[in-house]
């Protein structure tokens, strides 16, 4: 039988059913529609899918869509303010800081709850921060002076 979650998602109060064994990932693209999150590899290993839970990251690949009942989940769908870019968003453009851009969503989502905790993080700590989200295609090094220049 489905399992009822009545959650906050980018800021909006959302209702769903799903399954017991389904991923928040799952219930976010699959269910509604928010399809920013990739999954890369289902297992914790890539980032892709991270998502912010009460503002603490997690990848939702690891956690269950029934799990999100009562939480405040944030997505990259939220990270823009209506047509306006996040200011990360922005120089991820600037930087070419994507190719394929399956990762960037994650790598956004983490490097915005970063910045929350840490505004001026040095290099060394963006890199450590980022270890978790892969990226195939760019190298890193567009992603992290990206990243340094919004912190700037
Ligand atoms: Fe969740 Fe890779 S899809 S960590
Ligand atoms: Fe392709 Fe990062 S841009 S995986």
């Amino acid at each position: 039988s489905k399992i009822h979650v009545t959650t906050t998602i980018n800021g909006d109060q959302v209702e769903y059913l799903c399954d017991p064994r389904e991923t928040l990932l799952d219930v976010l693209r699959d269910r509604l529609g928010l399809t920013g999150a990739k999954e890369g590899c289902g297992t914790g290993d890539c980032g892709a899918c991270s998502v912010t839970l009460d503002g603490r990251l997690v990848c939702s690949c690891l956690v269950l869509g029934a799990e999100a009942e009562g939480h405040d989940i944030t997505t990259i769908e939220g990270m823009a303010t209506g047509e306006e870019l996040h200011p990360l968003q922005q120089k991820f453009i600037e930087y070419a800081a994507l190719q394929c851009g399956i990762c960037t969503p994650g790598i956004l989502v983490a490097t915005e709850a970063l910045l929350k905790k840490n505004p001026n993080p040095t290099e060394t700590e963006v890199r450590y921060w980022l270890a978790g989200n892969l990226c195939r295609c760019t190298g890193y090094d567009k992603i992290i002076r990206a990243v340094m220049d919004t912190a700037a």
